[in-house]
């Protein structure tokens, strides 16, 4: 915080301001005369003097003039004239304000305040000046440059385009008639390297129609001369504010639209990893259940194949068997490879939402699991009504299905129970059927309940991936408009899935 002297004579108001300022941080020194106010800017560097108009020896205007020769102090007027005329002169003298003491002094401190911390602030705004007086160039520089303000002046309106091509500008005065172009021209140029810059225009003739098309051809504002320079910084002012707020929105808005897409990435990055991994679960359980169904005809062709064997082994005549052989080998490879074909038909990608039979789609699951079923004892009740349509995709809401029901065969593995059972029914209630998948296996926790559905949710330590649900839920509401939900029953866990049926 800067260093401020307070030059005013009455001792309380003196006091009020030195200890507002202080509290701020600033570094205040207290002068109740012109000639105190004297000594102390003779013999230190102030950033700010804050002058009271009225000294009992003397006026305060005298010491602006000695101040301006002296020293870069910024000066506030502090006064209770209302003098207008007055007002103006010191503008030009290149105060940066004029306060007006308000009776209690709180609102002319606030609003001094709000002056300084301004005036303190580090990095300065650069304003283009264009304008073939010098006596311009150097009334606008006495009164810019005190409010922390860069100003560049240049003389014709090509130094002008071609410095704005070069250089960055918070503001341009720009005077409509230049030596070598007419301003509107200037101004258009102007608005082709630079479309947003504030420019206010500055005219000493310019008639009704000029000033039309002067804020029609993009200047922010019109200021006749010879104009009034608290107007003219009030103006600077708002318009460099309302510039330099515009470029932050819109650097907010690129960061903020920065943010969304790298947000949007990574949901369809995750959504990418998310689709391999249940790919790659999937492949594992239909690989897992292709194994099994294989064992057994497997084993029946490694027997037949045995047979012969030994038998020629023996040195026996196996003429009279190898038919029969030959024909029951043949059978087991064909039973293979319907099982192959059904699991590809099975998994292959749906193409078309299509109106499909439910018992053929369930169907369709439970032979999958069949023998799988059957070698853990757990006895499948299948009672659904026939001749039911839904809509959707045939083959992923057969997945879906699998994988609750394959959750419920793992839901048995460590359970000791006489009686397996997995019950698969349905209730139809108007436009709607309601698919039941239930077990007898001791149900769901119900701390972890609500969980199940969320991605990579397993108590499965090592062979659950967490998709199995997540996938059913996502097939069944997004591809299938249904609904599938949970609960448990006194024996196990029920599994609802609701449809809209299509007959
Ligand atoms: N019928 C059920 N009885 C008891 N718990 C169940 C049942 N179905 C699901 N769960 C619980 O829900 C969890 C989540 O099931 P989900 O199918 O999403 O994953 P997972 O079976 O663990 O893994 P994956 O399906 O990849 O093999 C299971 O780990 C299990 O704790
Ligand atoms: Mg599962």
């Amino acid at each position: 915080m800067g260093k401020v002297l307070i030059v005013e004579d009455s001792r309380f108001i003196n006091k009020v301001i030195s200890n507002r300022l202080k509290k701020e941080g600033f570094q205040v020194d207290n002068a109740y005369s012109l000639q105190e106010a004297d000594d102390y800017i003779y013999q230190n560097n102030y950033d700010f003097i804050i002058l009271d108009l009225h000294l009992p020896d003397g006026e305060g205007i005298d010491i602006i003039t000695n101040v301006q020769s002296m020293s870069n102090s910024k000066i506030i007027v502090l006064s209770s004239l209302k003098d207008d005329y007055l007002r103006e002169e010191l503008f030009k003298f290149g105060i940066l304000d004029y306060i007006v003491k308000d009776r209690h002094l709180n609102y002319s401190l606030e609003e001094l305040l709000k002056i300084l911390k301004k005036a303190e602030l580090k990095d300065s705004e650069k304003i283009l000046l264009v304008d073939d007086s010098k006596v311009v160039h150097m009334q606008v520089k006495k009164v810019l440059i005190p409010r922390n303000y860069i100003v560049k002046s240049v003389y014709t309106g090509e130094q002008a385009i071609n410095l704005i091509k070069k250089e960055k500008f918070s503001l341009i005065i720009l005077d409509i008639t230049l030596p070598d172009m007419n301003g509107v021209d200037v101004l258009e140029k102007i608005r082709e390297v630079n479309s947003k810059v504030p420019v206010i225009v500055l005219s000493g003739t310019a008639d009704a129609a000029t000033v039309r098309k002067i804020l029609k051809n993009g200047a922010n504002d019109y200021i006749k001369k010879p104009f009034i320079f608290e107007e003219f910084l009030l103006k600077v002012d708002l318009l460099i504010d309302h510039y330099r707020q515009s470029l932050k929105l819109e650097e907010l808005n690129q960061e903020l639209e920065k943010k969304v897409k790298q947000q949007v990435e990574e949901l369809l990055e995750k959504d990418r990893i998310l689709s391999v991994q249940s790919r790659l679960a999937e492949m594992g359980s239909i690989i897992n259940m292709i194994s099994h169904q294989w064992k057994q005809p497997l084993n029946v062709i490694s027997v037949t194949v045995g047979r012969i064997f030994i038998n020629y082994k023996k040195g026996k005549d196996i003429d009279n068997i190898i038919n029969d052989c030959y024909k029951t080998v043949n059978l087991q490879i064909e039973n293979l490879v319907e099982t192959l074909h059904t699991f590809m038909d099975f998994f292959k990608p749906d193409k078309n939402i299509e109106k499909f039979d439910l018992y053929e789609a369930i169907r369709n699951s439970v032979k999958l699991v069949e023998t799988v079923l059957k070698k853990e004892n757990i006895n499948l009740k299948v009672n659904i009504e026939e001749n039911i349509l839904i809509k959707g995709f045939k083959n992923e809401f057969s997945q879906a299905l699998l994988n609750i029901i394959n959750n419920a065969k793992d839901a048995f593995s460590d359970k000791d129970l006489k009686e397996k059972i997995i019950k698969i029914c349905t209730t139809k209630k108007g436009n709607f059927i309601y698919l039941h998948i239930e077990d007898n296996a001791g149900g769901i926790p119900e701390k972890i309940i609500d969980k199940i559905f969320e991605p990579y949710f397993s108590t499965k330590s090592n062979s659950g991936t967490g998709l199995g649900l997540y996938i059913a839920k996502l097939i069944i509401k997004k591809h299938m408009n249904g609904k599938l939900t949970v609960e448990n029953t006194s024996e196990g866990a029920k599994f609802t899935i609701k449809l809209k049926t299509y007959n």
